[in-house]
């Protein structure tokens, strides 16, 4: 990976005047190609991936129209930066999050900066350091039960297979340690469906469109309602058995260091927000990481080794972490080719400017991890998968590497999420080959998460299911 990014912030003594001079070098500009009424709208329907990959080739701020919608894509990387980090004026909203505030009112991931530090506060000791053993062992033990019902030959639905894992890891973790694994097909299809009913209304910003009685207005409208009914169920459920299981749950439901008690609907948002963010997200990187080591025989052999020598048989432990490097690594660049939240949106709160230009209050911003992580002066050979890109790198220049978006509103459960798919992968490879069915082309499904559409692969046993979980294992 190149560092020597051309506009990168300066450091020492002449920071201020090289800002300076910089804010008066980045472009603002205007993408060619809108249509009368709908602007890009049909562009950004057909390809989404290549509209938001060709953005920077413009400028570094982008204006773009979707519909009667005007947004500025933010494309270098120091002002994605410099934006992430001013979270009071590049508040949450845009049409993303107009959208998900409809399904997840304002929990931790839409609610506004002013509500934000409190909530936060909150919930980050749920996501704390020393809690990462407990669940890596209720990882470990749902990746176990997933592959025990996988027969050597079978044909599997990849991203399927990972959302029942994620949805009963996020399930277990952070609600309900018991588990009732009946309620985890429902909520696995729920979220699908209301990923799917985000990105129309998103890509088509036309009300009208969406209130009319089509199948997938119902189907997303339904579930809608579905999911809500889940939640209240599982925050009954926590409330019926009267035990404290410290978790994610017990955090929403007790007071918090003021004594402020949260009212049942905004429990009922945490709830909905955290279910929404948690199971997408992993399992779509999870599906990306088998369809790239499928098609990098190589690489895969690599893990293999890796998985053989450090695992020995047994499942992955968190205090293997270390020495699955390479795995890690895998994570990372799948994280960089395949980010799932391929774009997000932000409205300015106050009248700002950013790179020099002028942006009124109200104006809505968009930035797309997947612009930047395949943007060739960033990246060599942006569009290659290859690990070995992130061997003995520090710290990646800020805005460069962001699927977990940056300072205040970064994701709340990166270091988990990581942890999970590292252990998934690690497990999984010392057991099981997962090949490519042949003739079989893969491609994302231009949602709202970037997901692989139609991924099936073959199952081939390289040795009997780890028997243990690492249950001894707490660091
Ligand atoms: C590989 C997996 C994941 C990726 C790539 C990911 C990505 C992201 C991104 C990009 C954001 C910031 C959004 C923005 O800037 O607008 C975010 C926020 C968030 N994520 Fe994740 N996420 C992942 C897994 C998870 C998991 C497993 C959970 C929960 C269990 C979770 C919970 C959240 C929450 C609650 C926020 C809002 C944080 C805040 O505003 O303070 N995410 N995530």
């Amino acid at each position: 990976m190149r560092s020597d990014i051309g506009r990168l912030p300066a450091h020492g003594a002449n920071a201020q005047e090289a800002a300076t001079t910089r804010e008066a070098s980045y472009t603002k500009v205007a993408r060619p190609g809108a249509v009368p009424v709908l602007g890009h709208a049909p562009q950004f329907a057909r390809r989404p991936l290549e509209f938001l990959a060709s953005l920077s080739q413009y400028g570094d701020l982008v204006r773009i129209k979707l519909g009667s919608h005007t947004a500025y894509a933010v494309c270098h990387p120091a002002l994605v930066h410099q934006m992430l980090v001013a979270d009071r004026t590049f508040d949450k909203g845009g049409p993303i999050y107009d959208k998900l505030r409809e399904i997840g009112g304002n929990g931790l991931g839409t609610c506004p900066a002013s509500a934000h530090r409190q909530q936060r506060r909150r919930i980050q000791p749920v996501f704390h350091h020393q809690r990462m053993p407990g669940y890596a062992l209720l990882m470990s033990e749902e990746i176990t039960a997933l592959t025990s019902a996988w027969r050597h030959g079978q044909t599997i639905d990849v991203p399927a297979a990972m959302h029942q894992l994620t949805t009963a890891v996020t399930v277990r973790t952070l609600f309900d340690a018991e588990g009732d694994p009946s309620r985890l097909p429902a909520v696995q299809s729920h979220i699908d469906a209301l990923a799917i009913g985000v990105t129309r209304r998103v890509v088509w910003p036309l009300p009208v469109l969406h209130r009319l009685p089509t199948p997938a207005n119902r189907r997303y409208e339904q579930a809608r309602r579905e999911l809500h009914k889940i939640t209240a169920a599982l925050i009954h459920d926590h409330h019926a058995t009267g035990v404290d299981r410290d978790n994610l749950m017990s955090v929403l439901i007790a007071a918090d260091a003021g004594g402020t008690l949260l009212s049942e609907s905004e429990v009922h948002d945490q709830v909905t927000s955290f279910l929404l963010a948690g199971v997408e997200s992993t399992a779509n990187v999870l599906a990306w990481a088998w369809h790239l080591m499928g098609t990098h025989p190589e690489v895969r052999e690599q893990m293999q080794a890796e998985a053989d020598s450090v695992l020995a048989g047994r499942a992955a432990r968190l205090s293997d972490l270390g020495a699955l490097d390479l795995t890690g690594r895998v994570v990372t660049e799948t994280l960089r080719l395949y980010p799932p939240d391929s774009l997000m949106t932000r409205t300015t709160s106050t009248d700002t400017t950013l790179g020099g230009h002028p942006l009124p209050s109200g104006t809505t911003v968009i930035y797309s991890p997947y612009q930047l992580h395949r943007r060739a002066d960033l990246y060599s050979e942006p569009d290659r998968f290859d690990p070995g890109r992130w061997k003995d790198i520090g710290k990646p220049p800020a805005g460069t590497w962001v699927p977990f978006g940056g300072g205040p509103r970064k994701c709340i459960a990166d270091t988990f999420a990581h942890i999970q798919a590292t252990l998934t992968l690690a497990t999984i490879t010392a057991g099981w080959q997962l090949n490519p069915i042949p003739g079989q082309k893969v491609r994302p499904t231009g949602q709202a998460v970037l997901a692989p559409h139609k991924l099936t692969m073959r199952l081939h046993q390289r040795r009997t299911t780890p028997p243990g979980t690492g249950g001894a294992d707490r660091r």
